[in-house]
């Protein structure tokens, strides 16, 4: 329990004052949970054979890949780079995975960088002038860059120009150099918090929405094809619904569900298996883990339903406060079965009824 304090901060549900003041936190997410949304380097490797190459076997989102779809078609017709691509939207949703198609379908390399990794405008300067023309410049959680660097990256994006510093203190002088033309794909979990000037620099943003049940069972075929097992449809279908609307949470589901099927079954990927196998890591029908029931369960025995205060609700379920609040309860809210009151938390109807409970009064009357 205690490791998920320490390590259960989901970074794009906090809500941080400046985000640049905690650019050394990277995303991190309790071990012990199968449907949290970030992802370690482990995973990350996992993911990477995973990952959609080109547009066209990109599952689902069919306005943002129609829009890009335009926009770098006419970018390659025209032999030029193409605008300034913004993309934004929840983890695990396939940012990562569209700035790489975005550089494959132009037929030009990647060069990887993120907002933490930039502390200092001349990390920046370094990157910008080593560019070479055409490049795709991927900027993840671009909202973190320090600002200092944002400047900088206002006027390579713009003029596709870099003041380079040479020497230090009173003689030191910018010397201006210019930048091939190049593409920035940049990346945010929260758009919001990036400022208007660097926004206004792209010139397309794609938002990414959680997925349907039926494009994460496409997602989840096509991975199980390219694990090489064997995934029934009711399967595939069983496994989409504990997903929360995210294909990194639906592979990595799929690859728990093909360990189960291997150690505890025939190796077959069937409807029984993934419900057995889903069972024991703990993650049920509606994609909830011990923690989020845990929360529902004290809000609804413990305190009748609420309004109960964070802290609270914490101390019932043995968390901090913080680890309740941006591990949980983003989730439980999105789906409707908590609400947050200015008197505290309270259960709503889907509560009681996915714990199979009948609740006490009306609901509703939590709100007046
Ligand atoms: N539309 C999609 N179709 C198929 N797989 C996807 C799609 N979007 C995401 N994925 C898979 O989900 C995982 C996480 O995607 P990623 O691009 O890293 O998300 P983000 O950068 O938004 O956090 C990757 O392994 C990728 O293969
Ligand atoms: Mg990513």
């Amino acid at each position: 329990m205690a490791d998920r304090r320490s390590s259960g901060q989901d970074a794009d549900e906090r809500d941080a004052a400046d985000p640049r003041e905690e650019s050394l936190v990277t995303e991190r997410f309790p071990a012990e949970s199968l449907v949290r949304p970030g992802a370690d380097d482990l995973e990350r490797a996992a993911e990477a054979a995973l990952r959609p190459r080109r547009l066209g076997e990109f599952v689902g989102q069919r306005v943002v890949r129609e829009q890009l779809s335009v926009v770098l078609q006419a970018a390659r017709m025209r032999g030029r780079a193409p605008d300034h691509v913004l993309l934004s939207g929840p983890p695990g949703l396939g940012k990562t995975t569209l700035a790489m198609i975005i550089a494959a379908e132009l037929g030009a390399s990647l060069r990887v960088t993120s907002g933490p990794a930039i502390q200092h405008a001349g990390d920046l300067a370094a990157v910008l002038s080593s560019l070479e023309e055409g490049e795709v410049l991927f900027l993840d959680e671009i909202h973190r860059i320090a600002r200092p660097a944002e400047e900088l990256l206002y006027v390579a994006m713009e003029d596709f120009r870099v003041d380079v510093m040479v020497g230090k203190g009173a003689g030191a002088s910018a010397i201006p150099l210019a930048l091939p033309p190049f593409t920035v794909v940049g990346a945010t979990t929260r758009a919001g918090l990036l400022p208007a000037p660097l926004r206004d620099r792209f010139g397309f943003t794609g938002h990414l929405d959680f997925y349907s049940s039926d494009e994460l069972e496409q997602v989840l075929l096509r991975s199980a094809g390219l694990l090489d097992v064997q995934l029934a449809g009711a399967a595939a279908s069983e496994i989409a619904g504990r997903s929360r609307g995210t294909p990194r949470i639906a592979n990595r589901l799929l690859r728990r569900v093909r360990d189960w099927a291997q150690v505890r079954g025939d190796g077959r990927l069937t409807l029984a298996a993934a419900r057995a196998a889903l069972e024991v890591y703990e993650v049920d029908e509606r994609g909830l883990d011990r923690l989020d029931r845990g929360v529902l369960a004290a809000l609804c025995t413990r305190f009748g339903g609420g309004p109960v205060g964070l802290t609270t609700l914490a101390v019932a379920v043995g968390e901090e406060p913080e680890t309740v609040e941006t591990v949980a309860e983003p989730f439980l809210v999105r789906e409707g079965l908590i609400g947050r009151t200015p008197r505290g938390r309270v259960a709503l109807p889907a509560a009681w009824s996915h714990l199979g409970l009948t609740p006490p009064h009306d609901p509703g009357t939590l709100f007046a």
